[in-house]
């Protein structure tokens, strides 16, 4: 019988986190997973119903901005392992409400690093504090060149300038204080349980509504798209095998430009829903671009895959398919999602553009 560790998992009931807290709870019995969230409006414990009552599992109810809860919380348990997903992490919000996204990435990330800190001074055992990050740190790419570990940050919406803010703050407690930490930096996810103000369950959304479906400029930027379980396979290998004070880029070798991205889900959709052929397309509407809107993401994800033997298991077709099905057969997840606050929130993003 191997000896319990007791990992804490933050933003847990999020969209890539409740993808990350299933695997841990489900293949590590041996851990004991604490889901710390704040549960704003892209947590959902609803993404966690079928381990909710794992024997291995435990939600706790919290707001990483608040030091002193935090200080309280790693004094309680001693923590063994941190997963640190915790964010605000949508673009667009950030551009409108930049304050939010300072607290939580940055202080958030702050707090959390030094309570745990405080716990190895006093010598409990910390083994790894993961910060799970993003590739918008890296900036704008152009036509060519990708994404790698040695790549310059050049954050440039507030959301990529707060992620980059914490990863200096999670390098700095490494150097300074010896914390054993790791970082991955992940391009754009998607799969189920995606709440829908990131572009592929909007749009799933919308076509299901036969509302018009807005394009940001001409269509023409371009995202790296990976599954979110090979992104929870990933983490997996990087909290178990990843180098302390390492960097890993994780992405899906899979570059579309948004406009053929979202008329290759026009297709899709007609299938399913039986409609004619075109139906989806003409709700294809042109509208006012994202402010500093960059151009391409694209990741270089040689480093993981050679040194921890990671590489993506689906194929974008089939990960399409499963993600599209996911939404027609969870339309109850669907609407409690887009019921209250985002009807609201859509009308502030979309009415003016
Ligand atoms: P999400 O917005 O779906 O979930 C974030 C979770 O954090 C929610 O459950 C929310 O309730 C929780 N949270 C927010 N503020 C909190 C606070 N102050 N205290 C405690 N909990 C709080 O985000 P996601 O898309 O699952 O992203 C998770 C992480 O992965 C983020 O750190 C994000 O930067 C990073 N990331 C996301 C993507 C992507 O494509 N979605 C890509 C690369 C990296
Ligand atoms: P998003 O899912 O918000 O992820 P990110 O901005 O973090 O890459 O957006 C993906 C791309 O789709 C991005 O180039 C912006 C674009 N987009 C639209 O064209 N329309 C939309 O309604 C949304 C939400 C995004």
């Amino acid at each position: 019988m191997k000896a319990v560790k007791k990992i804490l998992i933050t933003g847990g009931a999020g969209f890539i986190g409740s993808h990350v807290t299933r695997r841990f709870v489900k293949n590590y019995p041996h851990y004991q997973v604490y889901n710390l969230d704040k549960l704003t409006y892209a947590g959902n414990l609803e993404n966690l119903k079928d381990i909710e009552d794992a024997p291995n599992y435990i939600f706790i109810k919290g707001d990483i901005v608040n030091q002193q809860f935090l200080k309280d919380l790693f004094e309680k348990y001693h923590f063994n392992g941190v997963i640190h997903l915790a964010a605000e992490s949508h673009v667009d919000r950030s551009i409108t409400n930049p304050m939010e996204f300072i607290h939580t990435n940055v202080v958030g990330t702050g707090n959390l690093l030094f309570a745990a800190q405080e716990q190895i001074n006093k010598g409990k055992l910390l083994d790894c504090f993961y910060h799970i990050s993003t590739d918008e740190v890296y900036g704008s790419l152009g036509d060519t060149g990708l994404f790698t570990e040695e790549t310059p940050y050049s954050p440039r919406s507030p959301y990529s300038a707060s992620k980059a803010s914490s990863d200096h703050l999670v390098r700095a407690f490494y150097h300074t204080y010896k914390l054993p930490v790791v970082i991955s930096n992940c391009s754009n996810n998607y799969g189920s349980n995606q709440f829908p103000e990131k572009l592929i369950p909007l749009v799933i959304n919308n076509i299901l509504n036969m509302s018009p479906i807005p394009v940001y400029g001409k269509g023409e930027n371009i995202r790296d798209w990976l599954y979110v379980e090979d992104h929870a396979l990933a983490i997996d290998q990087v909290y178990h095998a990843g180098q302390k004070g390492q960097t890993y880029n994780i992405g899906g070798n899979n570059e579309w430009k948004n406009i053929d991205l979202i008329i290759k889900l026009c297709e899709i959709m007609d299938i399913r829903l039986n409609r004619k052929s075109g139906t989806s397309h003409k709700l294809i509407t042109f509208v006012k671009d994202r402010a500093g809107h960059d151009l391409r993401y694209a990741i270089d994800s040689t480093k993981i895959s050679q040194e921890l033997g990671w590489k993506p298991t689906l194929d974008f077709e089939t990960g399409m398919a499963k993600t599209v099905d996911w939404y027609l057969n969870n339309n109850e997840w669907l609407q409690n999602v887009i019921s209250g606050d985002y009807e609201k929130y859509y009308d502030d993003q979309y009415k003016k553009r």
